[in-house]
């Protein structure tokens, strides 16, 4: 057995607290999220060129995915067959990794981080869609997002509970009807297991983004449907809107 560096004998053994920035700095956490076909990615890049062009360090990143274990492990959730359960697990054991490793290290520089989907997936596919059991999902993000040790079994007095987990300040939910966006898939590519479901596994999976967009200010929906300039002109308004880009043309 070969001895583990001290960093990281301190990594795999605690839950240490996440390199958050203090809440008086200026961070930005933007995800993306919608069903398959709904067209989320095809703006990342130019999301991208538009906090850069606002003099913004910008790191884009995905989920599952964004580190080379947590790439490893979304091979697995997309490619082979399992239960909910395990699903869960490999998706969050992915996030927890992605958090530690690059989106809180980026956060705390002051980077803006636009991460194509997070948590709300795991609600919206894994929980609506499979119907998996929310309270467990509610267990694995806060074990998962807590911002420090103390948060991890609930808010301590006077704390909001979404201040006590790391949560995006702004999803951008692409919204399409199941039928629309599976016209948009049929034929493009070999579909992994969630592409690959019937079109009522996505009529559930958009209902829970529905759910959860009613619970929250930090979604904005965005009408997918329409073309893709329409599609983009909506995401800057909103920005906009919300203070996030400056407001001259
Ligand atoms: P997606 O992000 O759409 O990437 P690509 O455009 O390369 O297909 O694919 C990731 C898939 O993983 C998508 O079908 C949704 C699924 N997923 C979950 O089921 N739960 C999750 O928590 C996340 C992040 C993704």
């Amino acid at each position: 057995m070969t001895a583990a560096a001290p960093a990281q004998q301190a990594q795999e053994q605690t839950m240490a607290p996440l390199p958050l920035p203090s809440p008086a700095r200026s961070t930005l956490f933007l995800t993306l999220e919608g069903i398959d076909g709904a067209g989320k990615s095809s703006h990342i890049e130019a999301l991208e060129a538009l906090f850069r062009a606002q003099g913004r360090a910008v790191v884009r990143t995905r989920e599952p995915g964004g580190t080379p274990l947590a790439e490893t492990l979304r091979h697995l959730v997309l490619e082979q067959t399992m239960d909910a359960l395990t699903e869960s697990l490999l998706i969050f054991a992915a996030r927890r990794e992605h958090i530690q490793q690059v989106i809180a290290p980026a956060l705390a520089r002051g980077a803006v981080v636009i991460c194509d989907r997070f948590t709300d997936a795991t609600f919206a596919y894994q929980g609506a869609g499979r119907g998996f059991d929310t309270a467990v999902l509610r267990q694995l993000e806060r074990w998962v997002q807590a911002r420090s040790e103390a948060d991890v079994n609930g808010p301590r007095a006077g704390e909001a509970e979404e201040s006590a987990l790391l949560q995006p300040d702004l999803t951008l939910w692409f919204d399409l009807a199941p039928e629309a966006a599976a016209a948009r898939l049929a034929g493009t590519r070999v579909p992994d297991r969630f592409e690959a479901q019937p079109v009522e596994f996505f009529r559930r999976v958009s209902a829970g983004y529905a759910a959860r967009a009613a619970q929250t200010r930090r979604f904005a929906r965005i009408d997918a449907g329409q073309p893709r300039d329409v599609v983009w002109a909506q995401i800057e308004a909103t920005l906009r809107a919300r203070g996030l880009i400056d407001c001259a043309e």
